[in-house]
């Protein structure tokens, strides 16, 4: 497979989840988390979908497309070792909905982030919420749902909060 149509893959995929988990949370009150703003694509998106939803946004960098950038206090700068344990402290296990977008072209540097967020992830999010990640993450309070929409296996992962 080309990359182009890997990418295309991949970016169908994500708007697939994305689309889906926007109408499963239409019941479940709290902010989404964008853990990984990047250039802003999936915020945006996720902003259109869901109108007068709170949406925070995380990263170290604000390399984000002027258009698609949230503004304080819903832009979090800083690692999210640090920014993430601080929002659960102020905030408390609010989420309806977090999608973590943090992949790199590291798969071991990847799967050890994945580790250590699986971690956190339970402190941020409302049990019945649910986390959307491009990475395989592990907790026992991330129940693993079967992808609601036609995705290639292993392109992107879901769970619900317990
Ligand atoms: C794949 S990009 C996100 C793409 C974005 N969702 C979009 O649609 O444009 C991953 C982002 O996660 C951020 N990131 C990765 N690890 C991080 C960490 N430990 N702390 C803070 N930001 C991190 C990177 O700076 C990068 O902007």
């Amino acid at each position: 497979m080309s990359r182009l149509d890997s990418f295309i893959r991949r970016v169908t995929a994500q708007r697939a989840v994305l689309d889906w988990a926007a109408s499963a949370i239409a019941a479940i009150p709290g902010p989404v988390l964008e853990v990984g703003l990047g250039n802003g694509r999936t915020f945006d998106h996720l902003r259109e979908k869901l109108p007068g939803r709170e949406i925070y946004a995380f990263d170290r960098a604000d390399n984000a497309h002027p258009l698609s950038k949230p503004t304080a206090p819903f832009l979090v700068l800083g690692e999210f070792a640090a920014s993430l344990p601080a929002f659960a402290a102020s905030q408390g296990a609010v989420a309806a909905l977090i999608h973590c977008d943090t992949g790199s072209g590291d798969a071991a540097a990847n799967a050890r982030q994945a580790a250590w967020l699986s971690d956190l992830l339970p402190s941020l999010g409302r049990p019945g919420g649910i986390v959307l990640s491009d990475q395989r993450l592990a907790h026992a309070r991330l129940q693993p749902l079967q992808a609601p929409v036609d995705i290639p296996p292993d392109r992107y992962f879901l769970y619900a909060i317990t």
